[in-house]
C-alpha cells in the first residue's frame, strides 16, 4: 500500500486541497484556530509593551521569517507552465516509453531559465536558456533538462564547478550579474577550449532569443532508446518551435533589460492567458547503437559536438503545447525539481561523462535547495503513476506510510514478496558491455577537436548574423580587463576562423594572430541559421 497522500492520479486528493490552500471564510491561524484581528500585537494597553503570549504575532513573524529558500545554483531565475503532450506513436518503432505510443497524452511542466543571473535578474541578458520539460508519464515521471543550445562547454563534469565558478560573478565584488562580459569567463573558456563550439552559439543571436516561445530546445547528450524486444537506438532531443527561432538584436535586448527585466516572463504569461498557446514539436536524430558510439566520425559521448541535421534529419514524434499558467509561482516553478535521472521503462543514458556527473548533481543540490529528502511529494513534483516505495521518514515527510515492515521481501505485512522483471513493466537498465579497460583520469582522444565544429557553425551563418556574432565577441571581450585574456580569445577564434578573427581585433584594437590549428575543411549546415527558420 501506498502512502496516504497520494492519490490514484498522484493529484493532491480533496482532503490535501483543503490542508494545503485557504480554506472556509474565517482567516485563521495555521493551526485553524479563527482570528478576530492580525494588524495589532497583543501589548499591555495600547501604549504599552507587546507581550510575548502573543502566539499570532510569533507565528505570523516566524514563518515571514522563513519564506526565502536558497535559489538553483545555477538556473535561478526561470518561468513556467503546464501543459499537454501528444505523441504521434512514431518513435514505437524503437522506444516502449508508454508516453510516446500513438495518440497518448500526457500532462507537462515546462520551466524556461537563464544560466547565470540569479532570482532577480533580468530576461534578456546574453546566456544560454534552460528548457526542462516534466512528462508526468503513466509509467513514471520522465524529465528532459535540456538547453536551448544543443552542445555544452565542458566534456566532464568534473569541470562544472569550475566553469561556473568562471562565470558567475567576481566573488570579490559580485559584479558583473548576467553577463559573460568578464575575465574570469574569458580566462575560463580560452583555457578550456572545448568550450568553443558554446561560446560561440553564446555570442550568435541564439544567445538573446526574442521569446521562450521561439527557442528550439535541445537534450544536448546522446540519449538511449530501448523497443519492447530490448533492441536500441541512440537519439538526441529536439524541440522545435511552432513560431520559428526568433531573436532580439543586441540593442532590444539592452533596452528590454532596462525598460521590462521581466520580458521573456510576462511575453509567456500573457500569450497563454490569451490563448495564444506556445507549442513546440519533440524530434528526435537516431544513430544506430554500435560499439563506438559514433555517427560519421562524430563522438556521440562528447556533448560539445552536434549531428548536422543534414546527416541525420530530425524526425518528429509528438506535440507539446503550453496552455495553462502557474498559479502560486514558488509552489510550483521555484519548487519544480527537474533531475536528469528521472527516466521510464524505453529510455535509458549512455557513458557521457558530462551526463554522469549531472545524474548525480541534481538529486544532490535539490536535498539543500528543497530541505532534506522528501520534496518528491511537493504537489509539482509528484508523479501520476502510483507510488510503493520504502522510503521513510526524513525531514518533511508528508505521506503516512503504513505497514510495519519497510523492506521487502518480508513476511509480517501479509507476506510481501518482491518479485519484478521487464515483464512487470520495471525500469530495467540496458545490459550494455563496458569494454576492459584502467581506470584512468584522462579523456578521449576523439574529445580533442574543439575547432572544427565552431568552424562549421560559423560558415553555416548568413551575413547578417556573423555581423551579430562579431559584435558580441568585441563587446563581451572588449569589457574583459587583462590584456592576455583578450588575446587568448583571439587566438580562440583564429582557430576558428580568419575573418572573424580579424574583425574582432580590430574592434579591439589589437594584432590579429594566425591559427595555431590547421582550418578544418567542413561543409556549413543550413540547418543552423535562424534565416529562414
Ligand atoms: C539546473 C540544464 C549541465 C547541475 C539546470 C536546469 C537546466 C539545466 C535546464 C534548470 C532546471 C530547472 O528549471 O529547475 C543543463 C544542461 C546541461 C547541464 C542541458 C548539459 C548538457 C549540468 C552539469 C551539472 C549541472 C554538468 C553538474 C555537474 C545543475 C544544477 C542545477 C541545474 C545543480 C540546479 C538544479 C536545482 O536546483 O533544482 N540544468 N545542465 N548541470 N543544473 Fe544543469
Amino acid at each position: 500500500t501506498g502512502p496516504d497522500t497520494y492519490s490514484p492520479t498522484g493529484q493532491p486528493t480533496g482532503a490535501d486541497q483543503a490542508r494545503m490552500a485557504q480554506a472556509g471564510s474565517h482567516l485563521t491561524t495555521a493551526q485553524g484556530a479563527r482570528l478576530y484581528d492580525t494588524d495589532h500585537s497583543l501589548k499591555a494597553g495600547p501604549r504599552g509593551p507587546v507581550l510575548l503570549q502573543d502566539h499570532h504575532l510569533r507565528e505570523k513573524i516566524m514563518h515571514f521569517d522563513h519564506e526565502r529558500i536558497p535559489e538553483r545554483v545555477v538556473h535561478a531565475r526561470g518561468a513556467a507552465a503546464h501543459g499537454v503532450f501528444k505523441a504521434y506513436g512514431t518513435a514505437s518503432s524503437v522506444t516502449r516509453a508508454a508516453f510516446l505510443a500513438k495518440d497518448v497524452e500526457t500532462p507537462v511542466f515546462v520551466r524556461f531559465s537563464t544560466v547565470l543571473g540569479s532570482r532577480g535578474s533580468a530576461d534578456t541578458v546574453r546566456d544560454t536558456r534552460g528548457f526542462a520539460t516534466k512528462f508526468y508519464t503513466s509509467e513514471g515521471v520522465f524529465d528532459l533538462v535540456g538547453n536551448n543550445i544543443p552542445v555544452f562547454f565542458i566534456q566532464d563534469a568534473i569541470k562544472f564547478p569550475d566553469i561556473v565558478h568562471a562565470a558567475k560573478p567576481h566573488p570579490d565584488r559580485e559584479i558583473p550579474q548576467a553577463q559573460s562580459a568578464h575575465d574570469t569567463h574569458w580566462d575560463f573558456v580560452t583555457l578550456h577550449t572545448e568550450a568553443t563550439h558554446h561560446v560561440l552559439w553564446n555570442m550568435s543571436d541564439r544567445g538573446i532569443p526574442r521569446s521562450f516561445r521561439t527557442m528550439e530546445g535541445f537534450g544536448v547528450h546522446t540519449f538511449r532508446l530501448v523497443d519492447a524486444e530490448g533492441r536500441t537506438t541512440l537519439v538526441k532531443w529536439h524541440w522545435k518551435p511552432k513560431l520559428g527561432v526568433h531573436s532580439l538584436v543586441w540593442e532590444e535586448a539592452q533596452i528590454i533589460g532596462g525598460v521590462d527585466p521581466d520580458f521573456h516572463r510576462r511575453d509567456l504569461a500573457d500569450a497563454i492567458e490569451a490563448g495564444a498557446y506556445p507549442e513546440w514539436e519533440l524530434g528526435i536524430q537516431t544513430f544506430p547503437d554500435t560499439p563506438e558510439q559514433t555517427f560519421e566520425g562524430i563522438d556521440l559521448l562528447d556533448p560539445t559536438n552536434i549531428v548536422p541535421e543534414e546527416l541525420a534529419p530530425v524526425q518528429p514524434i509528438g506535440r507539446l503545447i503550453l496552455n495553462r499558467n502557474p498559479s502560486n509561482f514558488f509552489a510550483e516553478t521555484e519548487q519544480v525539481a527537474f533531475h536528469p535521472g528521472h527516466l521510464v521503462p524505453g529510455i535509458d543514458i549512455t557513458d557521457d561523462p558530462l551526463l554522469s556527473g549531472r545524474l548525480f548533481s541534481y538529486l544532490d543540490t535539490q536535498i539543500t535547495r528543497l530541505a532534506g529528502p522528501n520534496f518528491g511529494q511537493i504537489p509539482i513534483n509528484r508523479t501520476h503513476a502510483p507510488v510503493n516505495d520504502m522510503l521513510r521518514d526524513g525531514f518533511h515527510q508528508a505521506a503516512v506510510h503504513r505497514g510495519a515492515a519497510p523492506y521487502r521481501p518480508n513476511s509480517l505485512d501479509g507476506g510481501c514478496p518482491f518479485t519484478a522483471g521487464a515483464d512487470t513493466g520495471a525500469y530495467v537498465e540496458t545490459p550494455v558491455r563496458i569494454p576492459e579497460a584502467k581506470k584512468v583520469r584522462e579523456a578521449p582522444e576523439t574529445f580533442a577537436d574543439h575547432f572544427s565544429q565552431p568552424r562549421r557553425f560559423w560558415l553555416s551563418m548568413s551575413p547578417v548574423e556573423r555581423e551579430h556574432i562579431i559584435g558580441a565577441y568585441t563587446f563581451e571581450l572588449g569589457k574583459c580587463y587583462e590584456q592576455a585574456v583578450k588575446e587568448r580569445g583571439l587566438q580562440v577564434l583564429a582557430n576558428i576562423d580568419p575573418e572573424l578573427c580579424a574583425e574582432v581585433a580590430a574592434g579591439l584594437g589589437l594584432p590579429a594572430p594566425s591559427a595555431t590549428v590547421p582550418l578544418a575543411d567542413v561543409e556549413p549546415s543550413p540547418a543552423l541559421s535562424q534565416v529562414g527558420q
